[in-house]
């Protein structure tokens, strides 16, 4: 059977991984979260205290930076030169920096680079912003998964309770709203439907559904 690329794009908290982990459990294909890449770089800018904001400088960091990302059964486990940080790039002060980091052209062309290597033998789910405007512009299937903020918010919001978090849903949406902004309104790709997406509005619809969805898409192409 031929192996696709499946490129998963949208806003913040979208539920993307969420729904990217199931379509690939369900083909047996490789998760990768791009997100995940760009929060382990700036988690290690934020513990060197290398300026989020001093391109040139996360450039030469990421030149000795390896970043794995590896398939559990439990999920996707992040390394970060070998140290496992899954659960530290979701700290705040990851999530309140990493769009600095990631507006970069020269950290973006590194990411890129490497996110490109990664997709290269298809049979990959790839979630993040610019993966199929940029990352895999020939992907067979594209998706864009939107939801409003009210109801993305309010997601999170359940999760971090949940998990036994404190949790602010006031503060969810600021902190939402502003990555939005930073990662739609930048130069280098920003966050954009590819023309050739297919745009899913989760916000009434169960993970199961939208997964449904997006393998119904997939079939399309078999
Ligand atoms: O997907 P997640 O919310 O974890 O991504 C964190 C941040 O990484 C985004 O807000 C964005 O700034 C950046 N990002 C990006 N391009 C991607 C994936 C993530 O710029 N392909």
């Amino acid at each position: 059977q031929k192996l696709f690329a499946i490129a998963i794009d949208g806003p913040a908290a979208a539920g993307k991984s969420t729904v990217a982990k199931i379509v690939a459990h369900r083909l047996s294909y490789i998760y990768i979260d791009t997100g995940a890449m760009y929060r382990a770089i700036t988690f290690k800018a934020l513990e060197q205290a290398v300026d989020v904001n001093d391109e040139a400088a996360l450039v030469t960091l990421l030149k000795s930076t390896d970043i794995e990302l590896i398939q559990h059964d439990e999920g996707q486990r992040v390394l970060l030169d070998r140290q496992d940080v899954t659960e530290a790039i979701r700290t705040n002060d990851v999530t309140n920096n990493v769009s600095y980091v990631a507006k970069h052209p020269l950290v973006r062309e590194d990411m890129v680079a490497r996110q490109q290597e990664l997709a290269e033998k298809r049979g990959v789910v790839m979630d993040g912003r610019d993966i199929g405007t940029k990352v895999i512009p020939d992907a067979e299937v594209k998706i864009f998964l939107v939801a409003s903020v009210e109801e993305r918010a309010m997601r999170r919001h359940t999760e971090n309770l949940k998990k036994g978090f404190e949790s602010n849903l006031e503060e969810l949406k600021k902190e939402i709203e502003k990555r939005d902004l930073i990662d739609s309104k930048r130069e280098a790709s920003p966050l954009v439907k590819a023309e050739d997406a297919i745009e899913i509005d989760t916000t009434s619809l169960s993970i199961e559904d939208v997964a449904e969805r997006i393998l119904a898409e997939v079939n399309k192409n078999v």
